[in-house]
Order: structure tokens, then C-alpha cells, then sequence
């Protein structure tokens, strides 16, 4: 029997019983290969399947069209935070930001290393609670930026702009949790530690015309050109890593896919969003428009309560639902491997720690 906590890990984070199983049944010994996952050659035709496989299922799943190419690269999302403006940012050119979380506050002081930045709107100044709405993308930047869900923040943009230059996205902690339509975008990134699979890995969809208008110099590991060239297979990959979110894509294909997953994520998240506005100890952080469905951030009204709170929900089985260190409270992330119980779980936790205070104070 695998686990287990309710985790509600912000990422590395939850993935499912199933995946697992398979997972660490192949780090003692992989069938297709006779050998363990941990031992095999990248170059070998049974790797070269599984990353195949993985690029057909991230196709498949995102409905993503020929014309793009699809990359597994390392370094995280933080890696893109600097490969997107080296590759696409040239001199004398500018790029267009909205700043709407610390994520895409990061992306922004990497990409001023190499040219200018114009920051079309930010919510900064109130704590990054909401996703500006008014702001105008110039026509003249060499691309626009920005976050689809703000991880620490807990704000996910539902709509995006109409952009008169190509767009890229960091779709980190919201890829593969709902319908997206990929030709709004001209490259998407994503470190996979979400709802891809294990840290290790990055995701990134691209437009092949946007590739082909690279004029930069840019070093062979960080040029997207050369993954595309190699098939992600320039340097040595991330062989565990990629194998293990074939297993997971291939679990979320098994559930209905994506517009499946996306109303379990509703279910889920307005659960949870419900008892946060009914209970009259705690409170939504988000502006209610803009609430993520991947990250819900809350805190209690009597802040000092907190602390309190958080060892009766750990002692109930609750991992993970600290808030950032910037921001405090609460942060519960429903990744699409997180089961409805445990949502429920914590619902009941926050229902009986109320009744747990109302005792109290009659015993006082
Ligand atoms: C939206 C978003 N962007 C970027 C990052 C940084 O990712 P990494 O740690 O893979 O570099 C994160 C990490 O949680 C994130 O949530």
C-alpha cells in the first residue's frame, strides 16, 4: 500500500498511486529494456520510444498543432525566465511583460539582462492579488510575457489578450488542468514538477515560424533551435524524469484528459473556495474573479491562530499547506492528482477546528 498524507504541495507535489507503482516498478527493472530506467542509454531505441510517446501524449492532450515543435529541456521555468529573452530579445528590440505575480516579476529582471523590458500593467502594489486587466501590448515589442497561474498568489488568468506580437506564456502550475488553446500562444513553457511529472524536466511549446526568426547568437545548450534540431536529445536528457511523465500523461489520457480533468479541478476548487467564504475564521487572498484552481491561498482572520491551525490540519494528515514565506497563511494546491477526498479532508478539518474554538471558548 502506497501512502498516504493529503498533500498539498505546491510543487514537487502529489502524483498519482498508479504512477508511482510504475514508476519505482521501473527503477528496479524496466521491461522494455531488461534493464533498470535509472541505467539505460538515452541514445537507446527504447528511450528514443518513450520520448517519442511522450511528445505524441503532450500533442494529443493539449490538442497542439503540427506547426509546433515540443522540447523536454532541464533547468526549470527559471531556466526560460532567461532562455526566452536570450533567443528572442535582440538588440536594440524590446519585450512587453505584465507582472502579475513573483514569477513573472523574475521573468522580468532576467529578461532586462538582456534588452529592454516595457511592463504593460502590474498588480504589484496590491500584493499581486488580482490580473491586470486595462494595459496595451506595443506593437513594436519582439514578444509579450506572461504567467497563467501565479503559484504563490493564487490568481489564474482565464482570458487572455488579443496581442498584435507573439505571445509566450509560462504556464507552469496550470498546464494540463484545463483547456487551452494553443495557437493563442507562440511558446509556452513549463517545469514539469506540477501536473507533468518530477522536477527535472521542462516542457516547452513552440511555434516553429517564431523559431525560424531567431537572429541572436546564442549559445547551442540554451538555443531552442538545437533541441528542435536533436529531438531534446542535444545533451543527455533527463531520462527518469521524462519516463516518469510519459506515466503520468498516459494516467491523464486513461482519466478522459484534459476537459476531464478540468471539471474534477472545479469540483475541487470550489469545494474549497466555499468553505473559505462560509467559515467566519478565514478568508480568501485572491480577488474572487481571478481565484486559481490549482493554488488557493487563504488565511485566518486571527492571524495568530495560524500556527495553531496548521498543526491540527498536520495532525489530521494535511501536508503541505503553508503559505509562501512572503506571503503567510495558506496556500492548498489541488494539482489534478489531488483527489476530491482529500479537498474534503481539509474542508472538514477547517469545519471542526471552528467547533474545536467554539468548545474552547465555552470552556473559558
Ligand atoms: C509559475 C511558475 N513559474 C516559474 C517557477 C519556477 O520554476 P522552477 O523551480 O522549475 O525553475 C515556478 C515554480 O513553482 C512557478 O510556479
Amino acid at each position: 500500500m502506497l501512502t498516504k498524507k493529503h498533500n498539498f504541495g505546491a510543487g514537487p507535489c502529489i502524483l498519482p498511486d498508479s504512477v508511482l507503482t510504475r514508476a519505482s516498478e521501473a527503477v528496479k527493472h524496466w521491461d522494455r529494456a531488461d534493464l533498470s530506467i535509472l541505467e539505460i542509454s538515452h541514445r537507446s531505441t527504447e528511450f528514443e520510444l518513450v520520448v517519442r510517446e511522450t511528445e505524441f501524449l503532450v500533442r494529443e492532450l493539449l490538442d497542439v498543432p503540427e506547426t509546433y515543435s515540443i522540447l523536454f529541456l532541464q533547468g526549470g521555468a527559471s531556466m526560460q525566465f532567461a532562455m526566452v529573452p536570450m533567443n528572442f530579445l535582440g538588440t536594440g528590440q524590446k519585450a512587453a511583460y505584465l507582472e502579475a505575480g513573483f514569477f513573472g516579476e523574475k521573468a522580468i529582471k532576467e529578461a532586462r539582462i538582456s534588452g529592454d523590458v516595457t511592463v504593460v500593467a502590474t498588480s504589484k502594489d496590491t500584493h499581486y492579488r488580482s490580473i491586470p486587466r486595462e494595459y496595451n501590448i506595443p506593437a513594436d515589442a519582439a514578444y509579450f510575457h506572461t504567467t497563467s497561474n501565479n503559484t504563490i498568489e493564487g490568481t489564474e488568468m482565464f482570458n487572455f489578450p488579443k496581442s498584435p506580437v507573439p505571445v509566450v506564456c509560462d504556464m507552469s502550475s496550470d498546464i494540463f488542468s484545463r483547456v487551452i488553446n494553443i495557437s493563442d500562444f507562440d511558446l509556452i513553457y513549463a517545469g514539469a514538477q506540477k501536473n507533468m511529472g518530477p522536477a527535472g524536466m521542462t516542457l516547452v511549446i513552440v511555434k516553429n515560424s517564431f523559431l525560424d526568426g531567431i537572429k541572436n547568437p546564442v549559445h547551442a545548450i540554451l538555443d531552442y533551435r538545437v533541441y528542435r534540431a536533436n529531438g531534446s536529445m542535444y545533451n543527455t536528457p533527463p531520462v527518469f524524469a521524462i519516463y516518469t511523465a510519459m506515466l503520468n500523461l498516459q494516467w491523464l489520457k486513461s482519466k478522459g484528459g484534459v476537459k476531464f480533468i478540468h471539471m474534477a479541478n472545479l469540483a475541487k476548487a470550489q469545494l474549497l473556495y466555499d468553505e473559505i467564504d462560509n467559515n467566519p475564521l478565514f478568508y480568501g487572498l485572491a480577488e474572487k474573479t481571478d481565484r486559481s484552481l490549482m493554488n488557493v491561498t487563504f488565511r485566518m482572520y486571527d492571524k495568530e491562530k495560524e500556527e495553531e491551525f496548521l498543526s491540527y490540519a498536520a495532525g489530521r494528515g494535511m501536508v503541505g499547506i503553508k503559505g509562501y514565506r512572503t506571503i503567510g497563511g495558506f496556500r492548498a494546491s489541488l494539482y489534478n492528482a489531488l483527489p476530491l477526498e482529500s479537498v474534503q479532508a481539509l474542508v472538514d478539518c477547517m469545519k471542526t477546528y471552528i467547533f474545536k474554538t467554539k468548545q474552547n471558548l465555552v470552556q473559558v
